[in-house]
């Protein structure tokens, strides 16, 4: 079955919208191999960016704007939200390009997006849906409108074809933990230290949607903390913890920002860090156990 088919019971603005996104995604990994360089500019957070994040950027913002749908469209490559003067009312987050530290060596790495109605300065439950295209041996893109996630498979016809329907997060003993061991906050050691006893193996590649959806399919949890120094964490609310996150929860999965539901959370600003816990309930309601009791 095709993408499209698969939407056809969806809202039908929503699904032109993530046919669009799907239709971009095909375009930005046909540009991968001529922009692997790095370019001369950083990003808000000071990041180096590489030239496919800002080409990533600027082909889905040029497409989100033409498709007449999007009023609202935040992206971890702009300071600030654009609003265009649209017919649609869509607020869409976006990091163009996660994971861009592994252009060069030829990991995976995935385009995450956020959809709401209306403006992105909202908690993430209220997104009617997500998706992601993760670009590795596959091209792969997986969606969720709050009936179920689904992924398909990018066809040599350009077509994306369902591989797998309502994915249900298995229990699984695989974690990925982002930041330094020796900047570790305690209650954190801790969680780590229960999960290592248990038995649990490291899959930590640098790219967040390539380790999520590694967990979405295995099982484990995805982390990165606060962290002394940084006790917001490193990755960002609006566009990889809360799209990511509303996947995982869909597919029976939970998220915590350490003490609670990070999909809850009012952001207080469109580039706002957030500690990410992503992954199985177990390991998410021990954190918030053991912070609770700390
Ligand atoms: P981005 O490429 O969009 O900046 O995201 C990179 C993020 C995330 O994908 C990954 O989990 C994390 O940075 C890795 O950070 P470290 O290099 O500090 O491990
Ligand atoms: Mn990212
Ligand atoms: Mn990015």
């Amino acid at each position: 079955m095709k993408l499209d088919e698969h939407l056809a019971e969806c809202d039908s603005d929503l699904r032109r919208l993530i046919i669009a996104i799907g239709n971009t995604c095909k375009t930005i990994k046909k540009g991968f191999a001529s922009r692997q360089s790095c370019s001369d500019t950083e990003n808000v957070y000071g990041e180096k960016q590489m030239a496919l994040d800002k080409w990533a950027d600027e082909v889905l913002i040029a497409d989100l704007k033409a498709s007449g749908l999007v009023k609202y469209l935040a992206s971890e490559e702009q300071p600030e939200i654009l609003e265009f003067d649209s017919a649609g009312n869509f607020g869409v987050t976006m990091d163009p390009l996660d994971g861009s530290s592994l252009i060069g060596v030829n990991l995976a790495v995935g385009t995450i997006i956020g959809i709401y109605r209306g403006n992105v300065l909202a908690p993430g439950n209220t997104m009617v849906g997500a998706m992601y295209v993760l670009y590795g041996p596959l091209t792969t893109l997986t969606y969720t409108v709050k009936k179920g996630v689904h992924e398909f498979v990018l066809d040599t016809s350009g077509n994306f074809i369902l591989q797998e329907e309502n994915i249900r997060i298995p229990d699984g003993k695989i974690f990925a933990p982002g930041a330094l061991r020796k900047e570790y906050l305690p209650g954190h050691l801790k969680w780590i230290e229960a999960l290592e006893s248990e038995g649990y193996k490291i899959r930590f590649s640098g790219s967040f949607v390539a380790d999520v959806h590694q967990i979405l399919h295995k099982g484990g949890v995805f982390t990165y903390p606060g962290y002394r120094g940084k006790e917001k964490g490193k990755l960002r609310l609006l566009f990889e913890a809360n799209p990511m996150g509303f996947v995982v929860a869909q597919a029976g999965g939970a998220t915590s920002h350490g003490t609670g539901d990070i999909l809850t959370v009012m952001p207080e600003s469109v580039n706002q860090r957030i500690p990410i816990y992503i992954g199985g309930k177990r390991e998410i309601q021990l954190i918030e156990k053991i912070n609770k009791e700390a």
